[in-house]
């Protein structure tokens, strides 16, 4: 175990303790609130992290700053060739504070394959994302006709022991905003947290209206007429709103990024595929750790750039006013 650590804290006072990591670019879906059908420009191979790098700078923001939660993300990251070869390396990292807490976000296709190797490997916790539970609007969503491998890819994790399984569902106006009822259903059933995600303006195509944002209050106002739920005591960092079925059968989260914004409790930043270092997912600047770790530069220079970038974290973002402005790359370029 290393020594204690020093802690990485933002101009507003907020201490940094999660990493969001994308091992890639790449997906196999192409849904329509994050990609273009065609022509998304991937990264080169070689400007993409190896996953010596990879290890590398997770080290230090575990070792050196305490960080305590890991999240992959992508793109997609089971489309990254050897994926459980880089969750073996994370999964050893520690902080003074212990194991690290390892999760990773997948849009589910191959899990039904997978979800074994994966937890072997040390992944403790996945979150499978699923908008809808019909299969014509699944393809229309998603660009893909995966949705039974999708649900197989559920039932896997859960078998494969992860736990909590989350399902991420993104709710859109005239979309799937007539499928959250039945999205509460399918988690209650089959035992798994459906957290609720507000549409974000990070769609490739920028197509994004703030008409089309279903919000926490009619998310939570539609279940609770079906299903009655009551708020459970305050979330701490994390981003989502939990409630609770009053009948006992379980959790939703909301994840209220653009109606009630959580901002204030942010203990986030982001590494992209490329190694670039954001400290928002709406940040418009990004601060290029790979390119100095491959130049030859040691921890401390490369600490040094890190508290640079978190000393520029803003207080939150600005979707909600005028100067708003989308950063220059989309959900899957930056890593949900
Ligand atoms: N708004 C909200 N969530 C999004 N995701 C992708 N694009 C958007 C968007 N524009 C979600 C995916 C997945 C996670 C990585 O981010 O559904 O759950
Ligand atoms: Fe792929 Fe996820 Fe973007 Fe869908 S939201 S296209 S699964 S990266």
């Amino acid at each position: 175990m290393s020594a204690a650590h020093q802690d990485l804290i933002d101009p507003f006072g907020r201490q940094i303790k999660d990493l969001r990591i994308s091992v890639t670019d790449r997906c196999n879906f192409r849904c329509t609130y994050c990609m273009p059908e065609e022509g998304m420009q991937w990264l080169p191979r070689s400007e993409v992290m190896s996953f010596e790098e990879i290890e590398h700078l997770s080290r230090l923001f575990v070792e050196r700053y305490g960080v305590r939660g890991i999240r992959l993300t992508g793109g997609e990251p089971t489309v990254r060739a050897h994926l459980p070869v880089l969750i073996e390396k994370l999964a050893r990292l520690e902080s003074a504070d212990g194991p690290i807490d390892l999760a990773m976000t997948t849009n589910g296709a191959t899990m039904r394959l997978i979800a074994p190797t994966l937890r072997d490997a040390g992944l403790r916790r996945v979150n499978i994302s699923l908008d809808t539970l019909v299969r014509e609007k699944f393809v229309r969503m998603t660009r893909r006709d995966e949705l039974d491998n999708v649900l197989d890819g559920i039932a896997a994790a859960q078998k494969a022991g992860f736990d909590p399984v989350k399902i991420n569902a993104v709710i859109e106006r005239g979309v799937n905003d007539d499928e959250i009822v039945d999205l509460a259903t399918f988690g209650r059933e089959r035992q798994v947290e459906v957290r609720f995600i507000e549409f974000m303006p990070l769609d490739a195509d920028g197509h994004w209206l703030s008409e089309q944002v279903v919000g926490q209050d009619e998310i939570v106002e539609t279940i609770n007429a079906v299903y009655p739920i009551e708020q459970m005591p305050a979330r701490g960092a994390a981003p989502a709103d939990r409630f609770r079925y009053l009948d006992g059968a379980g959790k939703i989260g909301v994840i209220p990024t653009v109606t009630k914004p959580f901002c204030g409790d942010c203990d986030r930043v982001r590494l992209t595929a490329e190694g670039e270092f954001r400290t928002c997912l709406f940040a418009t600047k990004e601060f290029d750790l790979l390119s100095a770790l491959r130049a030859g530069e040691n921890d401390d220079q490369i600490a040094a750039r890190i508290e640079a970038a978190v000393a520029t974290k803003w207080a939150g973002h600005r979707i909600n006013q005028v100067n708003f402005i989308r950063p220059g790359k989309s959900m899957s370029q930056i890593g949900g």
